[in-house]
C-alpha cells in the first residue's frame, strides 16, 4: 500500500490532499506519512520474530524528534552517532538501554554524556578511542558497555562513497587487529566487553555481503569466547536498500533478511541488534515542490523547480535516482515531455535529473519528489542563504509542521560583523 498516491485526480499523503499542505506551509517541504514509517517498522521488527533483538533506528537518516517518538512507541531503539543525536533520542522518548552509539570520532564530552545517559552500548571503532572511553568512564567511577565495530573486509553498497565495510574505508578495527582489541580492552578496568559490531554500508540490494560479513563475525565470536570474553550481543548495523523507482535491482524484502540472519545466527546464542535508517524512512516522505519555471535550451528542456541540492542533496552527492510526479495526476490525453530538473542553486551539480521523460508539466505545477524520507532534510543545508526547509508529519486526515521555516532573520541572528576597533 503506497501512503503518497492519487485520489481524485490529485496526489495524497494518506487522506491529505498534498495541495494543502502546499497552501499551508508553502513549498518546499518535506511531507511524511505516519502509516509508512509505523509499516516499515513493523514490517521489520517482524522479520525477527521468535529471535531476542533490538531494532535500533538509525538516526541519522531521518533525525526529526516527531519521527522518533512515532518509532519509540513502536518500541524502538535507536543508533547515535553524536551528542545532538543521543538528545533528540531520549527527548523523544527512547530509553536509553535502548540507544548505541556509533562513529568513529566521538569526542570525551560525548562519551561522558552517554556514560551520563546510560546508554546500551558504544560501538567502539579504534584503540585511541577505547582508551579514551576507558579514562572518561573511569573519571566517572563507571565502566563504559563496549562491542568493538569490527572491519570485515567485505564490497557492498550502492555507491562508492557510502560503502564502509572494505579495509580501505576508515571505519571498524581491522581484522586482523580484532582479537588483540578484545584482550586489551579485556584489560581495562573502566570497559566492560558486551559484544560485536558490523555495518557494511547502505542501500545494499543483495543478501551475499550480508551473509559474507554475519558468517566472518560469528567464526570470530567463537574466537573471542574461547578466549574469555563474553559476547553477549551482536550488532549487524543498517544497510539494506530500499526500491528507488528506477530500473535497477529490487533490493531484497525485509522478510528474506531476517530469514537469512536467523539461519546464520541460529547457534550463537547472542542477542541481535539492528540498526536501519533507510529501509524504515526513505519511502515514507516525500519533497514537495513548485515548478518555477520552463526553459528551453538549446538541446533540452529545464524544469526549473523551488527545491535545490541544499534541500536534498542525494541526487548531487551520490548520483542518486528520485522519482518525480505532479501532483496533479496527468490527464488521460497527456503530453510526453524530456525534462533536465534542477533547482535554484547556482551550481551545474543542482540538478535532480537529466533527460528525464515524464508527462509535460507547466509553471505553478507542484511536484513530489518520492522517497526523500531518509538522507533527506536530514543532510539539507541553508546553502546560498536559503532558509531550512521545512517538515510535514501526516497522520490520516491530519497534518502538522514538524520542523519549521526559518526566516532570513532567524539565520542571520546567529551572526555577526565584529566591532574591531
Ligand atoms: N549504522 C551505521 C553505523 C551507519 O553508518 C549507517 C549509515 C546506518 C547504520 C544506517 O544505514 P541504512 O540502513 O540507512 O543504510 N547519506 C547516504 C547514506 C549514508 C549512510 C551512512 N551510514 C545516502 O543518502 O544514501
Amino acid at each position: 500500500m503506497r501512503h503518497f498516491d492519487y485520489k481524485n485526480g490529485e496526489m495524497y499523503a494518506e487522506d491529505v490532499p498534498l495541495r494543502k499542505i502546499a497552501e499551508a506551509v508553502g513549498t518546499p517541504c518535506y511531507v511524511y506519512s505516519t502509516a509508512t514509517f509505523e509499516r516499515h517498522y513493523r514490517v521489520f521488527a517482524d522479520s525477527f520474530d521468535g529471535i531476542e533483538a533490538l531494532v535500533a533506528y538509525s538516526v541519522k537518516a531521518n533525525s526529526n524528534i516527531a519521527v522518533l517518538a512515532t518509532l519509540a512507541k513502536l518500541g524502538a531503539g535507536a543508533d547515535v552517532v553524536s551528542a545532538g543525536e543521543l538528545a533528540r533520542a531520549l527527548i523523544a522518548g527512547i530509553p536509553a538501554h535502548k540507544i548505541v552509539f556509533s562513529g568513529v570520532g566521538k569526542t570525551k564530552a560525548e562519551m561522558r554524556d552517554a556514560l551520563e545517559a546510560g546508554i546500551r552500548v558504544f560501538n567502539v571503532e579504534s584503540l585511541a578511542e577505547l582508551r579514551a572511553l576507558n579514562a572518561v568512564a573511569l573519571s566517572m567511577n563507571t565502566q563504559a558497555p563496549v562491542a568493538f565495530r569490527v572491519n570485515p573486509d567485505v564490497t557492498a553498497g550502492g555507491h562508492e562513497k557510502i560503502s564502509t565495510g572494505k579495509k580501505e574505508n576508515k571505519f571498524g578495527i581491522a581484522w586482523s587487529h580484532a582479537e588483540a582489541a578484545y584482550a586489551e580492552a579485556a584489560a581495562l578496568p573502566g570497559i566492560k566487553i558486551v559484544g560485536v559490531d558490523v555495518h557494511i554500508g547502505s542501500q545494499i540490494d543483495q543478501l551475499a555481503p550480508f551473509e559474507a560479513a554475519i558468517a566472518k563475525c560469528g567464526d570470530l565470536i567463537k574466537t573471542l569466547r574461547q578466549q574469555g570474553h563474553t559476547i553477549q550481543s551482536f550488532d549487524i548495523g543498517g544497510g539494506l536498500g530500499i526500491p528507488y523507482g528506477d530500473n535497477t535491482k529490487a533490493p531484497p524484502l525485509p522478510s528474506a533478511y531476517g530469514a537469512l540472519v536467523k539461519r546464520l545466527t541460529a547457534d550463537m546464542n547472542v542477542e541481535m541488534i539492528f540498526e536501519p535508517g533507510r529501509m524504515i524512512a526513505g519511502n515514507a516522505g516525500i519533497l514537495l515542490s513548485e515548478v518555477l519555471y520552463v526553459k528551453q535550451g538549446e538541446d533540452r528542456n529545464f524544469l526549473i523547480i523551488d527545491a535545490a541540492m541544499n534541500d536534498l542533496l542525494r541526487p548531487a552527492l551520490y548520483d542518486a535516482y528520485h522519482d518525480l510526479e505532479g501532483v496533479k495526476a496527468p490527464a488521460r490525453d497527456f503530453k510526453q515531455e524530456t525534462y533536465d530538473v534542477v533547482g535554484p542553486i547556482c551550481e551545474s551539480g543542482d540538478t535532480f535529473m537529466k533527460g528525464r521523460e515524464m508527462p509535460a508539466l507547466e509553471e505553478g505545477d507542484l511536484v513530489v519528489l518520492h522517497s526523500a524520507g531518509a538522507y533527506g532534510a536530514a543532510q539539507s543545508s541553508q546553502y546560498n542563504t536559503r532558509p531550512l526547509v521545512p517538515e510535514v508529519m501526516v497522520r490520516g486526515d491530519k497534518f502538522a509542521i514538524i520542523r519549521e521555516r526559518p526566516t532570513v532573520a532567524d539565520i542571520l541572528k546567529t551572526e555577526s560583523i565584529p566591532d574591531w576597533d
